[in-house]
């Protein structure tokens, strides 16, 4: 997709993905655009996980109670990790990195979900981020934020529309200031 405004009204969470696999190709420009993402005093914190394997994502996709078990059925998760240590930021900087890649997922034409994992628990109250890490043998410094399921759309989503965004949401000057 060439034009931007265009790109950020059509990215929608999508859940539901076809069996297509995703190309190599298609794969690399997720990482670049992960990559490429700007992080604070250029710590790059993070690490990317990519799990195609069918077994682990049906095993990512119980690792909190509610919301992620849409990975179960993506052909791949990116999972999304920090170190701490290399930035006191880190959580806004792998943010930027996976808003990054959602909005290359839409580029490439293909849907992605976020789905949360920091601060999430399982169904027994087990932190989500402790599943992920024995499912994926994270070392201990470094903290699971999120995971992005990417595929091939299975479902439309209505891109946004311009007059129903909520315009309340901005003001000039000062708090409630209006033109
Ligand atoms: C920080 C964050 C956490 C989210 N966690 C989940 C999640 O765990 N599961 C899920 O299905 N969607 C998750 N979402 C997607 C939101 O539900 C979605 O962005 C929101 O409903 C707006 O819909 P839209 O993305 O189609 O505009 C998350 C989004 C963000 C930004």
């Amino acid at each position: 997709m060439e034009n931007f405004t265009e790109l950020l009204k059509r990215r929608r969470s999508i859940r539901k993905f076809t069996s297509e696999k995703i190309s190599e190709d298609q794969v690399v420009e997720l990482m670049k655009a992960a990559l490429m993402s700007p992080s604070s005093k250029r710590s790059t914190p993070w690490e990317f996980v990519l799990v195609d394997d069918l077994e682990k994502l049906e095993k990512l996709a119980v690792c909190k109670e509610r919301g992620a078990g849409l990975i179960a059925k993506a052909p791949l998760a990116i999972v999304i990790l920090a170190n701490p240590l290399s930035s006191d930021v880190w959580i806004e900087d792998v943010s930027i990195a996976a808003t990054l890649i959602q909005l290359q997922a839409e580029s490439l034409g293909l849907g992605s979900c976020w789905v949360q994992v920091r601060e999430r628990t399982d169904a027994s109250g087990i932190s989500a981020e402790e599943n992920v890490r024995e499912i994926l043998d994270i070392p201990l410094q470094f903290q699971v934020s999120a995971i992005i399921a990417v595929g091939h759309k299975a479902e439309e989503k209505e891109p946004f529309d311009d007059d129903k965004l909520k315009w309340e949401k901005i003001h000039l000057n000062k708090f409630g200031g209006q033109e």
